[in-house]
């Protein structure tokens, strides 16, 4: 299998899915519609919905069988970078190359437009008809993994936690701040990054109807493949080349906690690299089609020494 072939096969499905999945949504307001597909068309890496269907394909599947829920996590996602980059948030200018959402926008229809897009990605997931083999059950399975990995269990209080925690770093960094530093950056970095990456594979595997033993591997793959995602995120905020980001990094100016400000960028390198390394021996221990596997350690590979 050729993975850059693999992944640009996946991401360009789920780029020319999307736009219609707006259009479908009947009776929306165009505007809306507008700033919904505005954020969604602007690109991005569609790490999610790659995840998810190589997830799935590992048991049997294609992944174009289930781009309707790759859709709706990816709109999920979406949303969850709009209302990020709100002034009441960490007010970015740039993302995906683009404005961001309220610039273009403003601030009231750009937090409608992640309110409907979190909302309508249920309609996405729930409506489709997905082939016989994907039964009722598990896409309710699938939906339950969406709502819970999303809520108050899961992004949003990363979120909150990754708010609250702005400013931390002011004074001297003794080594018990560091400790604490690093304790409250395990818990933002699991609930605001990991968690939509874990209900990416956690999804596929799902949707397959995967055993329980894999669907736990998959999912210990997941959570420290969106830990070491976000430790390399961190980084690229603080060396990457905005161009290639396509956002302007704003983590020095926010204060934020991250692991380049508390152990600095080769220290954080350390701690992705071990990431990494705890993602790929989970992942071995998924047992079935071996192609997809493939893809999804060359993924992790990627988000590891990503540049973008
Ligand atoms: C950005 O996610 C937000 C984080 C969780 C770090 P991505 O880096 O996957 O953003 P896109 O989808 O490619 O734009
Ligand atoms: C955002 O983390 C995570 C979510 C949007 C849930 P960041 O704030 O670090 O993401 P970027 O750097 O703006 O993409
Ligand atoms: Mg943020
Ligand atoms: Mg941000
Ligand atoms: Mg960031």
């Amino acid at each position: 299998m050729d993975i850059v072939k693999y992944i640009q096969a996946a991401a360009a499905r789920v780029d020319s899915a999307l736009p219609g999945v707006v259009r479908g949504l009947h009776g929306a307001h165009p505007r809306l519609a507008e700033s919904m597909e505005y954020s969604l068309a602007a690109g991005g890496k569609r790490l999610r919905p790659l995840l998810m269907g190589a997830s799935y394909e590992i048991f049997g599947g294609k992944a174009r069988d289930i781009l309707p829920a790759a859709c709706a996590l990816e709109m999920v996602h979406t949303y969850s970078l709009v209302h990020d980059d709100l002034p009441a948030m960490d007010d970015d200018g740039l993302r995906r190359g683009r404005p961001t959402n309220h610039k273009v926008y403003g601030e009231a229809l750009a937090i409608l437009a992640g309110d409907a897009l979190l909302t309508d990605a249920f309609t996405v997931l729930l409506s489709a008809r997905y082939a016989r083999r994907i039964k009722p059950e598990y896409v309710m399975a699938a939906a339950r993994i969406m709502a819970r990995r999303a809520g108050a269990g899961g992004m949003v209080s990363g979120q909150a936690a990754d708010l609250e925690a702005e400013g931390f770093l002011r004074g001297t960094l003794t080594p018990a701040r560091r400790r604490r530093g690093l304790e409250l950056l395990s818990y933002i970095h699991l609930h605001k990054t990991a968690d939509l990456i874990t209900a990416a594979v956690e999804m596929g595997a799902a949707l397959a109807g995967a055993p329980g033993k894999d669907f736990n591997a998959l999912s210990g793959f997941g959570r420290e493949l969106g830990l070491c995602f976000q430790v390399a995120d961190d980084i690229l905020d603080v060396v990457g080349d905005k161009k290639k980001l396509g956002k302007s990094g704003s983590d020095a100016r926010n204060k934020k906690l991250t692991y380049a400000s508390l152990l600095g960028v080769q220290g954080a390198r350390r701690e992705a690299g071990e990431m990494l390394g705890r993602a790929l021996a989970s992942l071995r221990r998924v047992s079935g089609a071996p192609g997809p596997k493939a893809a999804l350690e060359a993924i992790a590979e990627f988000a590891y020494r990503r540049e973008n």
